[in-house]
């Protein structure tokens, strides 16, 4: 690989996740496991991907109940930490040592190792696009999610695949991989097939909120022509109540 090549991969990685098609290629799709074990140690730092998904989640979420709080793949546990009661669940060991969040374990959410209807609300929030068949994993959230309690998901959007961004990182010697990524476009169907109800469905658009990850990275160019492209989906659902009785 050039010099060239590996400075812009390396500015790039600085700004903005996902990456446009007009970047060098990447090197090679890295499986889930050997993906986020090669992006703990930076995972931290926010994207304009997750820090859509944090003000869906501010906007959509306000007033509702999470005394038992899962995030299911909370990979560092970030958006948890500061909530004493909340419980996670991560395939991945290594972002799970890079948070600080206590009440957290390591598992696939397709088989989760918690009791039925346990939970009052229910994250999965950036992972059903890692999952080839996120129906087992909206089957399982359903069962641990108690009756009239809620379900917020979130997805990287179908357009910005369309429009040609990849979920990527960058691993500590500069090389861009692509993370293996399966689209989903529709979530509504399956969390239906599940037994969930939709409340509410939102998207995430590129806009001045993330002009400055796109300044740091692709450029103002890149966010001019990306304006009002959808970046991230999110949704919320809520299972009926014990009776069947739709709660929406
Ligand atoms: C983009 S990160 C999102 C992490 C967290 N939800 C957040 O918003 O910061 C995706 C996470 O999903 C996890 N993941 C992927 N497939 C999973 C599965 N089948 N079960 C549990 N976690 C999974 C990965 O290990 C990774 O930590």
């Amino acid at each position: 690989m050039g010099l060239v090549t590996l400075l812009k991969r390396r500015i790039w990685e600085k700004g903005i996740w996902p990456f446009p098609v007009d970047v060098p290629p990447v090197i090679e799709d890295l499986n889930v496991c050997d993906a986020y074990r090669a992006w703990a140690p930076t995972y931290a730092a926010e994207t304009a991907t997750s820090f859509l998904d944090e003000e869906l989640a501010q906007e959509m979420l306000g007033g509702l109940p999470q005394t038992r709080l899962l995030d299911a793949g909370c990979g560092i546990g970030r958006r948890i930490q500061d909530i004493p009661t909340a419980v996670g669940i991560d395939l991945s060991p290594e972002m799970l040592a890079q948070g600080d969040a206590r009440n957290v374990v390591a598992g696939d959410i397709r088989k989760m190792p918690f009791k039925s209807n346990r939970f009052d609300m229910v994250w999965c929030r950036l992972v059903l696009g890692h999952l080839s068949d996120p129906l087992l994993a909206y089957r399982e959230i359903f069962r641990v999610c108690m009756p009239g309690g809620y379900v917020f998901v979130t997805d990287f959007h179908p357009d910005a695949v369309a429009a040609g961004h990849r979920r990527t990182l960058t691993d500590g010697a500069g090389i861009v991989h692509g993370i293996e990524h399966y689209v989903h476009i529709n979530h509504i169907q399956l969390a239906a097939e599940a037994g969930l109800d939709l409340i509410a469905s939102r998207d995430g658009l590129v806009s001045p909120s993330i002009r400055d990850f796109y300044l740091r990275g692709i450029g103002l160019k890149a966010y001019e022509r990306d304006i009002d492209l959808k970046l991230v989906a999110a949704f919320l659902f809520r299972k009926p109540d014990a009776r069947g009785t739709a709660l929406v």
